[in-house]
């Protein structure tokens, strides 16, 4: 009898960090002994790990058996070290080479039958494993597709103990993945199928070019969510590193399809306003998951209907739009969960929400109140409104508008544009520039800031309203390929804003 060592890997949020675990069997009375901050489904874990050994066929060392997870200060939680667990114990025990567990992480839960189960985050776990230098991996073989899209590490797949164990002890050969699907996804629609709404289209291209958060306003069928669904189609493609962030994120909310490719395209996310707290920002039992505002992670959230959402729904966005993260306090611990992406709301411009503004039956008041219940605080995070009317024709050339392409061609030379001017600081689009830095190292002659002045004198424009105004500006100039924002610029900046929503 005596010592082995193994590894598994232990999330927190979709961080990964890879675990020792060591087995220490002889020497005391019968009895497990497990050590290391263990949750409740670890602790659990030492009766499935038994009884999944014993029905696989194996001998379960009746001796005093030591199980330690390290670093000990790390919060360990669910079931994924049980294989680990059961593979460690046996190594102490003379069954398997303790040499096969070298460099080779072991991740899944059993079942007491010895199955092995799948588990939620195994991208992630992945990605820490082979950045800790680990050589090989064993993942319950319904997670090979998700495990494909990580590269530079040996991956295999078993569907029990009984196999894993076959593979550390005489080299019978695990399932590999297949060769990872390139990267792709679904196109999003085309804004040529959008008929009219100028402004709107417009606001949609500043949008999209600076980063800036969107508010569009019209009656239903007018088109806000078309609009919204083709902002996607506008942004650049997401890079390798965006692409795999996303993925964890989704591995870990246990919404990475089976089989698909790393996007490409960057995620739109539309939560119903009925969604929960926790299906918005995330939460839930134990290892609390992503929410919407992390699913839509380097992408667009797109709120429609949004003064439906209940105050409290709202004001809980205000953090991960600040912060670009959410943090989750549970008992467990606190996760944090990456959260930065680009809002854009829709709303009808009254409760009755006529197709024709001229047959509203709402109350004055009711109207006026409607939109306000889209908080201060929140509205002025958004840089663009803009507001939309019934459709009048279908047929004329003049309702036609310009395709994705010629659109997008414009979005990315804009935000080239600004990333080079940024590049210094790391801000890659125009939105997340501090004001201060806008006011002062990038300073605009008086001229043109004159507008700002006047609307800040009569009390029109608060100092954040008039930051943004500033970013607004900065991207239409790069949209028009002038080195710097004119007054014409500035201008147009606060009319986005201006623009009255009912
Ligand atoms: N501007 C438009 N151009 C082309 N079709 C439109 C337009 N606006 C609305 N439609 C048609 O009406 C349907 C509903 O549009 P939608 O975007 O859901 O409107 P809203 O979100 O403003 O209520 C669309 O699927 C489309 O067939
Ligand atoms: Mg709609
Ligand atoms: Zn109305």
């Amino acid at each position: 009898m005596g010592l082995a060592r193994g590894w598994s890997v232990a999330l927190r949020g979709v961080d990964g960090h890879v675990v020792e675990v060591e087995a220490d069997v002889g020497g005391g009375l019968p009895g497990v002994h497990l050590l290391g901050l263990p949750d409740a489904a670890l602790r659990e874990s030492q009766d499935r790990v038994r009884a999944a050994v014993v029905n696989s066929g194996l001998v379960w060392p009746n001796e005093r058996i030591v199980l330690a997870l390290s670093p000990a200060t790390l919060r360990k939680t669910g079931s994924a070290f049980d294989l680990a667990l059961a593979c460690c114990v046996l190594a102490a025990a003379g069954t398997v080479p303790q040499r096969s567990l070298e460099r080779t992480v072991l991740l899944g839960e059993l079942a007491l039958d010895g199955r092995l189960r799948p588990v939620r985050g195994v991208l992630p776990c992945l990605l820490a494993a082979r950045d800790a230098g680990m050589a090989r991996v064993v993942v319950p073989e319904v997670a090979l597709s998700e495990a494909a899209l990580v590269g530079g590490i040996e991956v295999h797949g078993a569907t029990d103990l009984a196999e894993v164990l076959g593979w550390l002890r005489d080299g019978a050969l695990l399932r590999r993945p297949g060769p990872p699907p390139g990267p792709g996804g679904d196109e999003p629609p085309d804004l040529a199928d959008v008929l009219g709404q100028d402004d709107a289209r417009h606001a949609l291209e500043v949008a999209a070019a600076g980063g800036h958060h969107l508010l569009l306003v019209g009656p239903p069928g007018t088109g806000k969510t078309m609009l919204a669904q083709r902002i996607v189609g506008l942004l650049p493609r997401l890079t390798t590193d965006d692409a795999l962030a996303l993925a964890a994120i989704r591995s870990v909310a246990g919404r990475l399809p089976d089989g698909a490719p790393l996007a490409t395209v960057p995620p739109l996310v539309a939560p119903h306003h009925s969604s929960s707290m926790a299906a918005l920002v995330g939460g839930g039992g134990g290892l609390a998951r992503p929410g919407a505002v992390s699913l839509a992670h380097r992408g667009v959230l797109f709120v429609d209907e949004a003064p439906e959402f209940g105050a409290h729904l709202l004001d809980a966005l205000r953090t991960p739009l600040e912060e670009g993260e959410v943090r989750l306090a549970r008992a467990e611990g606190t996760v944090h969960y990456p959260a930065r992406f680009q809002l854009v709301l829709a709303a009808n411009p009254c409760p009755c929400a006529p197709a024709h503004d001229r047959d509203c039956v709402c109350p004055s008041l009711v109207r006026r109140r409607y939109l306000g219940r889209l908080s201060g605080p929140l509205l002025d995070r958004v840089d663009l409104r803009a507001r939309m009317y019934p459709v009048t024709t279908f047929t004329t050339e003049a309702a036609e508008g310009e395709d994705t392409a010629t659109v997008r061609a414009r979005v990315l030379a804009a935000r080239a544009a600004a990333a080079e001017r940024w590049a210094a600081d790391g801000w890659r689009t125009n939105a997340e520039v501090p004001g201060p830095v806008l006011r002062s190292r990038y300073a605009l002659p008086p001229a043109a800031v004159r507008p700002l002045d006047a609307g800040m004198r009569a009390g029109e424009l608060t100092a954040r309203g008039a930051d943004r105004a500033l970013r607004v500006a900065w991207t239409l100039s790069d949209l028009s390929g002038t080195s710097r924002p004119d007054r014409e610029h500035v201008e147009a900046a606060l009319y986005f804003r201006d623009r009255r929503a009912a």
